[in-house]
C-alpha cells in the first residue's frame, strides 16, 4: 500500500503540475510517437509545444537533464551567478580545448543539463539581434522566409511582454510596437532600480552622444546605441521555455509527452529510401537514475527533431554516422551520411570584464557582500517577488560599431551582417566580482568574431593555421563529452575588436558625469601597450556561451552546410534540426531569442509538410 502511493507520487499522478513530465521511462505509455524531439531547452520546448496544439500529433521529448521545479538558483533572477561557479548540479560540465588565441588555456564551457535548456540557467538577457542579421540568413539559405520581417510574427509568437514588477513607468525605455503582449515567454523591463548608477548611464547618451546615443529599444531590429535591458523574466521570476511552454496547462496535453534523465546517444536502424535518402528507425538513448540506467530506443513515425543544441546535436549526428566520413571512420563510425559541415564553423563570442571602483554604495555589492541585505532581499523576494532579487544588477547595454576608416578593415572584409550591425557589445552593470568594495562592471563582448571560419582571410597558409572552432568527437563512445573548440581570439580581426572594446568602455566613463562617481578601475588598461593589454585579454578572456552554426543551414544546392532552409537534414528524410546550431552566423546579440525563433518557425515548417 504504502509503496503504491510512493509510486502514484513519482508518476505524479497525484500531481498535477508535473503530470507529464515523467522521471522514469517505465512511466510511459509507449515508446512510438509521431515526432520525438531530442532536447527540452529553447527551441526543443516551443516545438513540443506548437506540435501538440494539433490533437492529432503525438510527441515525446526526450531530455537529458534534470527536473527544473524548485530550483531556485535558476527561478530567483539574481542567484544565478551560482549556476556559472563551476561542476554544478543543473550542468554539463563541459570543458574547451586549450584555446590558442586565450595562451592555451581550457575554459569551463557552460551548458545546461536541465529542463528548459539554456534558458533555465543563462543570463535572462533578451535580444534578437539586427535586422540585417536575419536577412543574411534569408540571403544566404535563398528562403526569405528567414529575413527579420517574415520572422517578427515569430518573435511576436515567443514574446509575452509583462509589465516590471515595481511596476514602474516604462513609457521612454522601450518601443511598445516591437513587442507583442500575448506570446508565451515573458520578458520585461528590471523591476528593481539603481537610480544614481542609471542616470549616469543615461546622462553618458546626452554628453558623448556621437559615440553612445540612447537607443529607445535595441530590439527594434536597428541596435546601434545604448538602451535598457530587457530580460526573460515575467513576475519577478525567470521565465523559461520549460516554465512557459511547458507551463502545466500545456504539458497536461495528452498527446504530450516528456521524459527527463534520459540523454540519446545515436539514431538507430538507419535505412535507404527509394530516393537514396538515409531515414532512421529509431532513437537510441540512456535512462535512469544512475543505480540503474539502460538502453531503450524510441521510434518517431513522422520525424525525430534534433534539439540538442549547438553541443549536443552535432555530437548525436556524428556518433550516428553523419559527418565527415574521413573522421568518423578513423573513430571506427560506420559512416552513414557525409556531411563535413556537421561540428565545423562553431562561433562563439569572446567576453572580457572591467570593473572600477566607485564612490556610491547604491550597488550590488552592497548587497551581494552584506549577509543581512542579502538575507532581506531574499525574504522580501520570497514573500512578494519583488526588491533587488526580481533582476540580474546590468541595467544597459551598448551596440557599437568599429570606425568605418579603421585599419583593420585594410585586410578584413567586415563580418557584420551589415552597415547597420553592431561589432561590439557592452554591458553596463553594477556590483564587482569577489572584492570588497563598491564597483561598476561593464562586459565587451566581440559580436562577430571571424574565427569561426577557414576562409575569411585571404591568405591560403595562414587559413589553414588559424582554422575556426569546431566540434568533434574523442571517441566513437557517445556517453564520452566531445572536443569542444572555439577557436577564441584566433584572428587578428577578434584580438583587434576586443582591445578595441575596451577602449570604448573607458571613453564610456570618461563621460563628464562619472568624474566624481568613479574612483578607480581595479587594473588600469587606459595606458597599456598594445603588446600588455594582448596578454590582458588572453589571460583573462572567456566564451560568451552563445555557441551557434555546428549544424549550419544552407541553400538547398549548396557544397556545405547540414539542414536546408526547411530545416531537414541533407540527404536524409524524416530528421530535421530545430535549435541554434542551425543559425548559419552569429547573430550580433545573445542568442535565446534567435534559438526561441526558430523553434517558432521550425515547429510552423514541420506541420506545414504534415498537414
Ligand atoms: C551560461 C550561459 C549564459 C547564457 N546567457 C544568455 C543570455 O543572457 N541571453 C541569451 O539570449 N542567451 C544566453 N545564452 C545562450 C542561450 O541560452 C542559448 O543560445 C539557447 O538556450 C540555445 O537554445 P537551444 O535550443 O539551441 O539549446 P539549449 O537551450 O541548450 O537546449 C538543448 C537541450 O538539449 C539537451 N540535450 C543535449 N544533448 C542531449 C542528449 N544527448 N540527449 C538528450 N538531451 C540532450 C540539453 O540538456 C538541453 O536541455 C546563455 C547560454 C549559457 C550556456
Ligand atoms: C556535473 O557536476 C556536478 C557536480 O559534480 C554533478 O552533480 C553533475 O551530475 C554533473 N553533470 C553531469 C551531466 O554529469
Ligand atoms: C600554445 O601551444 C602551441 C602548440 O602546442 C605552442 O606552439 C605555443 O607556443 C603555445 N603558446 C603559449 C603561449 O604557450
Ligand atoms: C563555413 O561557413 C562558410 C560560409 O560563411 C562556408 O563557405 C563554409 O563552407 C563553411 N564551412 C564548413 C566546413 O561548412
Ligand atoms: C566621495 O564623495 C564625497 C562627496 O560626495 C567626497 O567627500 C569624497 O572625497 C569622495 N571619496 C572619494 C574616494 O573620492
Ligand atoms: C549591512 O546592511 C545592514 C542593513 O541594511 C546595515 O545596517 C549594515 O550597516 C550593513 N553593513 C555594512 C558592513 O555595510
Ligand atoms: C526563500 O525560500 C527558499 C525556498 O523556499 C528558501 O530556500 C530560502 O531559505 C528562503 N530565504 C529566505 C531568506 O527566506
Ligand atoms: C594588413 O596587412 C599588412 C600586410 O600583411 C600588414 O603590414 C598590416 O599591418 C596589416 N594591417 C593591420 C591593421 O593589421
Ligand atoms: C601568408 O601568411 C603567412 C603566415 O603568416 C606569411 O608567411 C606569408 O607571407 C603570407 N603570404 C602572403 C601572400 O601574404
Ligand atoms: C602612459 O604611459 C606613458 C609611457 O609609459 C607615460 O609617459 C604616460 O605618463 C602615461 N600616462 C598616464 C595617463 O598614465
Amino acid at each position: 500500500m504504502l509503496l503504491n502511493l510512493s509510486l502514484l507520487i513519482l508518476t505524479g499522478v497525484v500531481a498535477p503540475s508535473l503530470a507529464k513530465i515523467y522521471e522514469d521511462v517505465a512511466d510511459l505509455p509507449g515508446l512510438e510517437y509521431d515526432f520525438v524531439i531530442v532536447g527540452g531547452g529553447a527551441a526543443g520546448n516551443v516545438v513540443a509545444n506548437r506540435l501538440t496544439e494539433n490533437p492529432k500529433f503525438s510527441v515525446l521529448v526526450l531530455e537529458a537533464g534534470v527536473s527544473n521545479e524548485g530550483v531556485m538558483d535558476s527561478i530567483v533572477p539574481f542567484l544565478v551567478g551560482n549556476l556559472f561557479t563551476g561542476p554544478n548540479a543543473y550542468e554539463w560540465n563541459y570543458t574547451t580545448t586549450p584555446q590558442i588565441g586565450l595562451n592555451n588555456r581550457s575554459t569551463p564551457y557552460p551548458r545546461a543539463h536541465i529542463l528548459g535548456g539554456c534558458t533555465a540557467h543563462n543570463g535572462m538577457v533578451y535580444t534578437r539581434g539586427s535586422a540585417e542579421d536575419y536577412d543574411r540568413y534569408a540571403a544566404v539559405t535563398g528562403d526569405p522566409g528567414w529575413s527579420w520581417d517574415s520572422l517578427l510574427p515569430y518573435f511576436f509568437k515567443n514574446e509575452k511582454w509583462t509589465q516590471p514588477t515595481d511596476h514602474h513607468d516604462t513609457r521612454g525605455q522601450f518601443n511598445p510596437s516591437v513587442h507583442s503582449t500575448n506570446g508565451i515567454n515573458s520578458v520585461s523591463l528590471s523591476g528593481y532600480h539603481w537610480p544614481i548608477f542609471e542616470h549616469h548611464v543615461l546622462q553618458t547618451t546626452r554628453e558623448l552622444p556621437e559615440e553612445f546615443p540612447f537607443n529607445l529599444d535595441f530590439n527594434s531590429g536597428q541596435m546601434l546605441g545604448i538602451g535598457w535591458l530587457q530580460s526573460t523574466i515575467g513576475g519577478g521570476k525567470r521565465s523559461t521555455s520549460a516554465t512557459s511552454y511547458l507551463a502545466p496547462k500545456f504539458a497536461q496535453r495528452r498527446n504530450l509527452h516528456v521524459l527527463l534523465h534520459a540523454q540519446v546517444s545515436r539514431l538507430v536502424h538507419a535505412q535507404k529510401t527509394k530516393q537514396g535518402a538515409v531515414t532512421f528507425g529509431g532513437v537510441e538513448f540512456l535512462q535512469g537514475i544512475s543505480y540503474c540506467e539502460s538502453l531503450f530506443t524510441a521510434k518517431a513515425t513522422k520525424e525525430i527533431i534534433l534539439s540538442a543544441g549547438s553541443v549536443g546535436t552535432p555530437t548525436i549526428l556524428m556518433h550516428s554516422g553523419i559527418g565527415d566520413r574521413t573522421a568518423l571512420t578513423a573513430l571506427g563510425i560506420p559512416s552513414v551520411l557525409d556531411l563535413p559541415s556537421v561540428g565545423q564553423n562553431a562561433t562563439d563570442q569572446p567576453f572580457i570584464g572591467a570593473r572600477w571602483s566607485v564612490n556610491s554604495t547604491q550597488t550590488a555589492d552592497s548587497i551581494s557582500q552584506n549577509a543581512t541585505r542579502f538575507n532581506e532581499a531574499y525574504k522580501e523576494w520570497n514573500r512578494t517577488h519583488t526588491g533587488p532579487f526580481v533582476e540580474i544588477p546590468v541595467t544597459h547595454l551598448a551596440w557599437l560599431r568599429l570606425d568605418a576608416d579603421s585599419p583593420i578593415f585594410e585586410n578584413v572584409t567586415d563580418p557584420a551582417a551589415g552597415p547597420n550591425t553592431p561589432h561590439i557589445e557592452i554591458s553596463i552593470g553594477t556590483g564587482g566580482v569577489a572584492a570588497t568594495g563598491n564597483f561598476i562592471s561593464l562586459g565587451m563582448v566581440v559580436l562577430n568574431p571571424t574565427s569561426r571560419e577557414r576562409n575569411n582571410c585571404g591568405n591560403v597558409s595562414f587559413i589553414k593555421r588559424i582554422a575556426g572552432g569546431s566540434v568533434t568527437l574523442q571517441s566513437n563512445n557517445p556517453f564520452d563529452p566531445p572536443l569542444i573548440d572555439l577557436g577564441l581570439l584566433k584572428t587578428d580581426f577578434d584580438i583587434f575588436t576586443i582591445r578595441e572594446a575596451i577602449k570604448r568602455a573607458y571613453r564610456l566613463v570618461q563621460a563628464p558625469v562619472w568624474r566624481d562617481y568613479i574612483i578607480a578601475p581595479t587594473t588600469d588598461l587606459s595606458n597599456l601597450s598594445t603588446e600588455a593589454l594582448d596578454q590582458f585579454i588572453r589571460n583573462g578572456a572567456s566564451a560568451g556561451a552563445h555557441l551557434v552554426s555546428t549544424a549550419a543551414m544552407s541553400a538547398r544546392d549548396a557544397s556545405y552546410g547540414v539542414v536546408n532552409p526547411d530545416l531537414l537534414v541533407k540527404g536524409a528524410s524524416g530528421l530535421s534540426i530545430i535549435d541554434a546550431s542551425i543559425l548559419p552566423f552569429i547573430t550580433s546579440a545573445h542568442t535565446q531569442a534567435a534559438a526561441y525563433v526558430v523553434g517558432e518557425r521550425g515547429a510552423d515548417l514541420v506541420k506545414e509538410r504534415w498537414r
